[in-house]
């Protein structure tokens, strides 16, 4: 990477304001998945080591410029407290005299985390008094948020027009574990891509088409193509504004000799709970009344038969509902597959906050080459977008 990174700059004694992603998935107050919390620590304990005072800051959720009691960040502070073996302290707010006390009482090796930067309107609208603000409680910004670097807000974008920046060791990881993907990555390139919708993703379907030699799709999106191709989905997620755009996919795949793979059998269920019957169906087997949760067993032997020739697989996207374990056995087999493949020299890059998850639950983050924060970031920058939080920060 081209940017200058906390490495590259004198942080002893310094106040560092670090902007990190750590916006996890809750449930009733509780972190159901803490991969942002422990990817942010590297950068946080690289910091505090060299005697720097770290002010933290983060978003949580979109509470929309509005205090939100449910998107407060003490969860946030409690998970860092364990990690970092240390009492993590909080401020009310994330501006104001409160804060303003609480960062003057800073020493150096202190740790301070704002409360949510979103519950100010003008975080997310970038406005300059705000990153000004930011700014001003410190004379160092270092960016470790790539998960949000696809957004221009204040603290991301506007601050760096106020302080010497850098790039935090998370970032820099990221930024060059992708752009190798995109640059260099060893052929055949496969790429496995889900998730509930074809609409969000129609972007990244087209780059990949260009860079890949195959694209096997599952999840929700998986029904709008079979949708497209003819196929009764009964009850599931299928966008029919997308119909057209599959067709077009599709053919362009076929165009460019691209392996595009669908499933040839699912899993449906009656209802979306853990407790619904569920049946293995082939194409033409969804009732009307039935919902697809997942992709079946024969269309995951066939995924990882040609999954065995890629020597770079990116996957991005669950194949089916899997938070409901009983639909959860497509996303398990292609995660423990994609794992056991970089053990045997092939690049695996799992990019996307729901298989991230996944890959978490089951324990295999380490077995990949390498999972990213990113969910929105990663698609854009595999998309080939620039990213304004990485290209605000400076050159090396
Ligand atoms: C994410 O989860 O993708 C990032 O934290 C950005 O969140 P946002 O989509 O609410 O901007």
């Amino acid at each position: 990477m081209n940017k200058l990174t906390v490495r590259d700059i004198d942080v002893r004694g310094k106040r560092v304001f670090l902007r990190a992603d750590l916006n996890v998935p809750l449930d009733d107050g509780r972190i159901t998945d803490d991969t942002r919390v422990r990817a942010s620590l590297p950068t946080i304990r690289y910091l505090l080591e060299r005697g720097a005072a770290v002010i933290l800051a983060s978003h949580l959720g979109r509470p929309k410029g509005k205090v939100n009691d449910a998107l407060r960040l003490k969860p946030v502070a409690d998970r860092l407290s364990q990690l970092l073996g240390r009492n993590v302290r909080m401020t009310g707010d994330a501006l104001g005299p409160g804060v303003q006390v609480a960062i003057g009482k800073l020493r150096p090796g202190d740790l301070l985390l704002l409360e949510n930067l979103r519950f100010h309107a003008e975080e997310e609208a970038n406005d300059p008094g705000f990153a000004k603000a930011l700014a001003d409680m410190a004379e160092i910004y270092v960016d470790d948020a790539f998960g949000s670097a696809h957004r221009a807000h204040a603290s991301t974008e506007g601050i760096t027009h106020f302080l010497p920046s850098a790039a935090g060791l998370l970032l820099e990881q990221e930024v060059t574990a992708l752009s190798n993907l995109l640059a260099k990555p060893p052929k055949p390139f496969h790429t496995i891509i889900g998730g509930a919708k074809v609409s969000g993703k129609l972007e990244v379907l087209e780059v990949l088409l260009a860079r890949c030699q195959a694209v096997l799709v599952g999840g929700g999106m998986a029904n709008t193509f079979l949708a497209a191709k003819g196929h009764a989905m009964g009850k599931s997620l299928v966008e029919p504004d997308q119909l057209v755009n599959a067709e077009r996919i599709m053919s362009e795949a076929r165009r460019k000799r691209v392996r595009l793979m669908l499933p040839t059998d699912l899993v449906i269920a009656a209802q979306i709970h853990p407790r619904s019957q569920r049946q293995v169906v082939p194409l033409n087997g969804v009732p009307k009344d039935w919902i697809v949760v997942d992709i079946g067993p024969q269309t995951v032997e066939a995924y990882t038969t040609h999954l065995a020739k890629a020597r770079t697989i990116f996957w991005n996207g669950p194949m089916g509902i899997f938070e409901i374990a009983p639909f959860a056995e497509g996303t398990n087999a292609i995660a423990n597959y994609v794992a056991s493949r970089t053990a045997a020299g092939v690049i695996t890059v799992v990019g996307g906050g729901d298989s991230v998850s996944a890959v978490d639950k089951l324990g295999l983050t380490k077995k990949m080459s390498h999972v990213s924060t990113g969910g929105g970031a990663s698609l854009e920058f595999v998309e080939g977008k620039k990213l304004p939080g990485v290209e605000a920060l400076p050159d090396r």
